[in-house]
């Protein structure tokens, strides 16, 4: 059984749908919560579905990797998962865990990309260029922001009258339809399944 990791920043309602997804599941299991962020919802979360759950501070992700490398070794996850999860990771861990850390970016990448693009700042944005169509992105995770090897991406059209609430919400729904499912993709081929 292998063991993964989410990290969340914020509401965590990927975090929950990825933890419902392989509560039975015989291949993987969520084991761990990490948050960056001490009031994020995503630790109420972890709480109710009896998953473990610690915080890092932001300024460890910055200035000790040698503490979150020890931190996390201690509980030996085989995967991570990056889910609305806001600071960079830390060189150290991407390497050591290259092929095994992905991660869910709310618009179709290399677009609406890189630092300070995230969370609704993505919409708000996409909506403002006046753009037809947005999406998801899964990708794997390097030392740079958004910026590892595409593995998939999901469409959904904008509409004139989308405000970023409702691009977030369809954004949302691509999230709970695919990334679940593309995590699973990823271990079975880690497994040589
Ligand atoms: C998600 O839409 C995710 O794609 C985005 O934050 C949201 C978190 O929602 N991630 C980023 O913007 C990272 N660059 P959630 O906390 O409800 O899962």
């Amino acid at each position: 059984m292998k063991k993964i990791a989410i990290f969340a920043s914020g509401n965590g309602s990927n975090a929950e749908n990825i933890a419902r997804h392989f509560s039975g599941s015989s291949l993987a299991r969520v084991s761990l919560i990490v948050s960056d962020n001490s009031r994020a919802y995503v630790l109420e979360r972890a709480a109710s579905l009896g998953i473990a759950s610690i915080v890092i501070p932001r300024r460890q992700w910055r200035e000790e990797a040698v503490t979150v490398m020890k931190v996390l070794n201690g509980y030996a996850p085989d995967y991570i998962v990056l889910a609305g999860f806001l600071s960079l990771v830390p060189p150290e861990l991407t390497e050591a865990y290259a092929g095994r850390i992905i991660n869910v970016h709310p618009a179709l990448l290399p677009a609406y990309g890189g630092r300070g693009m995230y969370g609704d700042n993505v919409h708000r944005a996409v909506v403002a260029a006046g753009d037809k169509e947005s999406g998801i992105t899964i990708h794997h995770v390097n030392e740079k922001y958004d910026d590892g090897a595409v593995i998939a991406q999901y469409r959904v059209s904008v509409a004139p009258e989308d405000t970023p609430e409702t691009l977030a919400a369809k954004v949302h729904e691509l999230e709970y339809r695919y990334f679940s499912q593309v995590i699973e993709d990823e271990l079975r081929k880690l497994s040589g399944e």
